[in-house]
């Protein structure tokens, strides 16, 4: 409950004026003037009122159970909450509900189904897939958080002309110990080198190779096997790493099986017609989606439309989303037009999930112009310069090489995260690893903090604590914050936007630092009753950040 929101609600209804309550609504620089103040000033014209009438006027407005007091001050109308019903329900329930706060059962019964990471073997991991991967992630776990029966879909991108140009450029210069070694950036050398030899000859042959693979050629589908087992185990081992889960890995290629059937289908619709010797089905006012290019080589779309249907029948969701790079919202609108124009009613619940390039200062990434960065290069990076952080700030810190490892991944996570994934995301690694920005190591250290001081107070955090005793303002926001947790995390659904999650856990990190700063928890100076409830606050806002961090997928070590 937010209460600034519900006190603008109760005077919006009371008093039936078209105005800005909660901008309006103050918090009175002391306690003693309650937790919120109103100013009447502003009614006075309206209501041909003096100010100091119209407070009066109002604090006959029926209180809720969750108010103390409503009192005047002159032109001040000062709510006081109550804290021993308000406080007590908010801190209870996330002591009783620990890693279990936030979530709820509203996805009972249904099914998502999230197409995330989805990288193309045989071509690097490039940062979009480690954004599709982190923002995947996340909105696997939030909704799982909500009940939902969520199944993680890596599409492999395993079939494509890359694979034709791969075949001619490993039997022309291929080494197979080097393809054994590190087959992803191997590949990628060997796709670089394709580019820079590249001729109409060159291509042509690639044409051909990717025409024989995909008429099931013995040789070519040998070679593809390879570069697809060696490059599919390479990425598992990224994936163990960042401790990322899918619960199906069926790609591209599985789907060559039922293109025909699913031609025929469309054909049978008669939702197609021939363009230029090419399958398209023509779509209102955008261009039209290509089954069948003039070589006979099946399209990307058209193994799309086949895996939603397999998808449909299979898990029959109620929600199907597709969390890939903005470049492809046409690929995505052509697809979903085509089942819809076919008459699967369900096409209207595929949703693609857009996200914006991220930028390293060198430029955009490109796979054909060998500028490409490298997840691996990434996150090495990470947890190295985490690792360096970690050896100056705390070197006697025990598993000192697993904390760099959360921290780094979790520094390239929050970057992503926490930015509104639609708009373009610049990545200066001065700003994603700094302890003391907007960034994962902040709030993982926000948490550690917290942590240590629960480690400190020793004695268990007592449960029974006297609520009237948090008078500040800032306790009193740090608890109206946490009770907000359950509402943002199904706002963050609703919008597919782990931002939404990633920014407000990044506020509270912040409040409750200052709360820290302002309201000593521990030592002899401080009451023992005071003591006792600021402990129970520390320990129940950092469960609302790991469960918060634990959404992003990022985790929240006890020490860094
Ligand atoms: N492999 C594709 C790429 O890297 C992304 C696949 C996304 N998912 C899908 N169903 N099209 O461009």
């Amino acid at each position: 409950m937010d209460f600034k929101k519900k006190i603008s609600e109760l005077l919006k209804k009371e008093l039936k004026l078209d105005l800005d309550y909660e901008s309006l609504l103050e918090v009175p620089p002391n306690i003693s003037l309650g937790n919120y103040a109103f100013p009447c000033f502003k009614l006075s014209k309206d209501l041909k009122k003096a100010p100091n009438q119209i407070a009066n006027d109002l604090t006959k407005i029926k209180k809720p159970n969750w108010i103390k007091e409503i009192k005047s001050n002159g032109p001040y109308l000062n709510f006081y909450l109550n804290p021993e019903h308000y406080f007590k329900k908010i801190l209870k329930a996330i002591e009783k509900q620990k890693d279990k706060f936030g979530s709820s059962n509203i996805g009972k019964n249904k099914t998502i189904v999230i197409d995330y990471s989805s990288p193309n073997i045989a071509k690097p991991f490039s940062i979009a897939h480690l954004r599709s991967t982190a923002i995947g992630n996340s909105l696997y776990k939030i909704n799982s958080f909500l009940g939902y029966k969520v199944i993680g879909i890596n599409y492999l991108g395993d079939w494509g002309l890359q694979f034709g140009k791969l075949i001619i450029a490993f039997k022309k210069w291929g080494d197979n110990n080097k393809l054994k070694e590190n087959p992803i950036k191997y590949l990628y050398e060997l796709y670089v080198k394709f580019h820079e030899q590249e001729s109409e000859a060159l291509e042509n042959e690639a044409r051909a190779w990717f025409c024989k693979l995909e008429n099931g050629d013995k040789e070519a589908l040998d070679i593809w096997k390879k570069f697809s087992t060696l490059s599919l185990k390479e990425f598992k081992k990224f994936y163990t790493l960042m401790d990322v889960k899918f619960d199906s890995f069926k790609g591209e290629a599985a789907y060559n099986k039922d293109l025909n059937k699913v031609i025929r289908m469309l054909k049978n619709k008669g939702i197609t017609e021939m363009s230029e010797g090419a399958l398209i089905v023509k779509l209102e006012n955008i261009a039209p989606c290509l089954l069948k290019k003039k070589d006979e080589a099946s399209l990307y779309a058209t193994r799309d439309i086949a895996a939603a249907i397999d998808r449909k029948k299979q898990y029959n969701f109620t929600k199907a989303l597709y969390v890939v790079d903005v470049r492809q919202s046409l690929h995505f609108q052509q697809f979903f037009s085509v089942l819809n124009k076919a008459g699967f009613e369900w096409s209207k619940d595929l949703e693609h999930v857009p996200f914006g390039l991220m930028r390293f200062k060198e430029g955009t990434m490109s796979t054909r112009k060998g500028k490409i960065i490298f997840l691996e290069d990434v996150i090495n990076n990470a947890i190295a310069s985490v690792s360096k952080i970690i050896k100056q700030k705390n070197p006697k810190l025990k598993n000192k090489e697993k904390v760099a490892q959360q921290v780094g991944i979790g520094a390239v996570f929050f970057w992503d995260l926490s930015h509104d994934r639609v708009k373009d995301l610049e990545f200066d690694w001065e700003k994603v690893l700094d302890f003391e920005g907007e960034t994962g190591p902040y709030v993982q250290y926000t948490f550690a903090r917290a942590s240590s001081i629960l480690r400190k107070a020793k004695k268990k955090v007592a449960s029974n604590v006297d609520y009237s005793l948090f008078k500040q303002d800032k306790e009193i926001k740090l608890i109206s914050m946490l009770d907000r947790f359950n509402e943002v995390i199904k706002d963050a659904a609703v919008q597919s936007k782990p931002s939404v999650l990633a920014r407000f856990i990044l506020e509270l990190a912040q409040l409750f630092n200052e709360f820290y700063h302002i309201c000593k928890c521990l030592g002899n100076d401080v009451e023992k009753e005071v003591s006792s409830a600021r402990l129970l606050l520390v320990q129940t806002t950092a469960q609302v950040l790991k469960n918060g961090l634990n959404l992003l997928g990022i985790s929240a070590p006890l020490e860094m």
